[in-house]
């Protein structure tokens, strides 16, 4: 076999030389830590579901079925995020790579990647060379990523990281000066205090040169929130369901789906979305492996995933607080959604200032 081009460029060459080693190539140009995080998924699944009120990780939403089943609802009419973000990175990659000028994109959270079009041809029109390094839980989203990038992009190098994040951040080399993009709103899928840790490890492995794209969700009409998170296609309860058949393949669990409904709604006070799985009779749940069950009540919900509405003024505060100073913010004419862009900089009163 001839080797592509883009495999003669050291896929490794985006993680850090000490942490390297501590990674596996699954498919080429495709590498995931050897011993994961979520090595203990089993575990750590159980844990959250014999927690109360009962919850599941939001990652196990992207098993091969969840990871088609997102790409589905992207489309629906009523979910406005996809093709409200896609519209102003549409606009403004151009600027954008002009205001980052680095030769590397690391994408968390990449799915398919298809809204990173945008960003990838203002960089190879910019720069005509670079890396492109899509971070995902989803072997699936990675290898659609991979498919895009040969086709599109064949003069850019191209590592996919299957990891969890924080994985991913712990192991990518600050010598690269990159933008890390991170879009979709995936940063509301995190509890606050889980949000506030993201940021301090992501800012303590970005390096002096790095950059950092934001994608949220805004605050707005509830009703209009609402919808997104409930289609009338089912989609959406079917993405959101799916998380109990993967957390069955994960632990051995007996999650029947026919006993399963989908509840969502906006909550006002913490202007978040919150999704859940309801019983709907009470049963008992088994986990053989680890010796263990639970009674799942009648109408009780187990959360499965939150998506936090963002004032894009409040996260500006928040993150210069973490050193990230804002060079850019756009937005769509309904100020639906808003893009931000960051450079690392020294906190303000840090050691670091010359
Ligand atoms: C993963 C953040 C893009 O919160 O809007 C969509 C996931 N869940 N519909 C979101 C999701 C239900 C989504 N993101």
């Amino acid at each position: 076999m001839t080797p592509q081009p883009t495999e003669t460029r050291e896929p490794a060459a985006i993680l850090s030389t000490r942490e390297r080693g501590t990674w596996s190539v699954t498919a080429p140009t495709i590498l995931t830590p050897s011993k994961r995080s979520s090595d203990n998924a089993a575990a750590g699944t159980v844990k959250t579901l014999f927690d109360r009120p009962r919850w599941i990780e939001p990652c196990h939403l992207y098993d091969e079925r969840g990871s088609l089943l997102f790409e589905e609802l992207c489309e629906l009419p009523e979910y406005y995020p996809t093709r409200t973000e896609a519209a102003i990175l549409e606009r403004e990659s151009g600027t954008l790579m002009n205001l980052a000028p680095v030769e590397c994109i690391v994408e968390l959270g990449a799915g398919f990647s298809k809204k990173t079009i945008h960003l990838l041809k203002a960089l190879t029109r910019a720069r005509g060379r670079g890396t492109f390094a899509p971070v995902d839980v989803s072997a699936t989203a990675l290898m659609a990523s991979k498919r895009m990038a040969e086709e599109l992009f064949p003069e850019l190098a191209f590592t996919g990281l299957e990891a969890r994040f924080e994985d991913a951040i712990t192991s990518i080399t600050r010598d690269i000066p990159k933008l890390v993009v991170f879009l979709g709103s995936t940063i509301g899928n995190f509890a606050p205090t889980d949000m506030l840790h993201f940021f301090t490890h992501l800012c303590d492995h970005m390096g002096p040169d790095d950059y950092l794209l934001l994608g949220v969700d805004r605050i707005k009409d509830p009703e209009i929130i609402e919808r997104a998170y409930d289609d009338s296609r089912g989609v959406t309860a079917a993405f959101i369901l799916n998380a109990f058949s993967n957390v069955n393949r994960i632990t051995g669990a007996g999650f029947q789906p026919d006993k399963i409904s989908y509840r969502s709604g906006y909550n006002r006070e913490r202007q978040q979305v919150e999704m859940y799985g309801v019983s709907t009779e009470t049963h008992r749940v088994e986990f053989p492996r680890h010796s263990a069950s639970f009674t799942w009540e009648k109408d009780e919900g187990i959360l499965v995933e939150t998506s936090r509405k963002f004032d894009p003024d409040d996260l500006q505060v928040q993150l210069r607080c973490f050193g990230l100073e804002n060079l850019g913010h756009w937005t769509d004419s309904n100020e639906w959604f808003s893009l931000l862009l960051f450079r690392r900089s020294a906190p303000s009163g840090g050691l670091e200032s010359r």
